[in-house]
């Protein structure tokens, strides 16, 4: 992309892209006005991507019960950037979320004007209205789910399954980030602005995804399928299964190749290791 790009938040997607891009990775805390505004004072960036939130790390759950850290840097941060950025006019690309669906909305998939309809989760609830505040600035949004990765990583949805002896089965729109990247790149050089959903097309189910995994890499690898009531009884938060569309990337020309080519290739990647 064009000029210099600064990425708030140090976590797994922020540092992820900052290497790709060749952008500069802070973790100056997108909640305080101040810091942010000496920040992009000091980068004087092109434009801005905010890849920080208080996600729980490993699992939403981690952040149940602690709304002054979910609110503060899901919804004041991402506000105080877009306010900032405004104010320099500096383009701002901010990392939502689809966890803010259940469902698939009839078999269509949400699309980026339906309502928000899960809030099982504090982490949903600050997405969702962290999205709809920002919908009243001149931002580009992207969606993303469950993103997977061909590198191994605490986050990578991959690997989180392959550590569970027990999963659901259940209609799942999913990211694979290789494919995101030049997706969200062209938005980005474009100049779009407002919501995309950035997924990939078609639906992921965890049960059937390892058992590519079982096909391609290692026969002998086992798991459970239980019912979501069953894995919802283990768990703190509840979790968003969703499907959302993928019409308007279509529309635009930039769609995600579809799950039964992107998986397969992400699994055979990810198990031949770094090259
Ligand atoms: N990975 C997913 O499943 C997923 C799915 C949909 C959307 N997203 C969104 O994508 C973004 C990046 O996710 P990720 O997977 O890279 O999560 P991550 O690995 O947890 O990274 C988030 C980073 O933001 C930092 N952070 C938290 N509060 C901050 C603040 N006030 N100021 C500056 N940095 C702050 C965190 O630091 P600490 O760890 O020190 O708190 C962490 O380094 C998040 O907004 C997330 O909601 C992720």
């Amino acid at each position: 992309m064009d000029g210099s790009t600064l990425i708030f938040g140090a976590g797994w997607i922020g540092t992820a892209w900052s290497r790709r891009l060749g952008a500069t990775l802070t973790r100056t805390d997108i909640a305080s006005e101040e810091a942010v505004r000496a920040e992009l004072a000091r980068c004087a960036p092109a434009r801005v991507i905010n890849a920080a939130g208080a996600t729980g790390n490993t699992s939403v759950d981690a952040l149940e019960g602690d709304p002054a850290r979910a609110y503060r840097s899901n919804v004041v941060g991402p506000l105080v950037l877009a306010s900032a950025c405004a104010e320099a006019g500096i383009p701002f690309v901010h990392l939502g979320s689809g966890c803010i669906y259940e469902g698939d909305a009839g078999g269509q998939g949400w699309t980026e004007e339906d309502a928000p309809n899960f809030g099982g989760s504090l982490y949903a609830r600050t997405k969702a209205l962290a999205e709809q505040a920002l919908s009243d600035f001149d931002v580009l949004q992207l969606r993303i789910r469950l993103p997977l990765s061909a590198t191994p990583g605490p986050r990578n949805l991959l690997t989180k399954l392959l550590s569970f002896d027990r999963v659901v089965s259940v209609p799942n729109s999913v990211t694979v980030l290789e494919d995101f990247w030049p997706v969200a790149e062209a938005l980005i050089q474009r100049g779009e602005r407002g919501i995309w959903n950035l997924v990939n097309d078609g639906v992921e189910r965890h049960d059937e995804l390892l058992r590519v995994w079982r096909e391609h890499v290692d026969p002998d690898h086992s798991f459970d399928v239980i019912s979501v009531a069953d894995l919802e009884s283990r768990l703190v938060a509840r979790r968003s299964n969703c499907v959302l569309s993928t019409a308007k990337l279509a529309a635009a020309g930039l769609g995600l190749p579809p799950l039964d080519e992107s998986l397969p290739r992400l699994v055979l990647e990810y198990a031949a290791g770094p090259s």
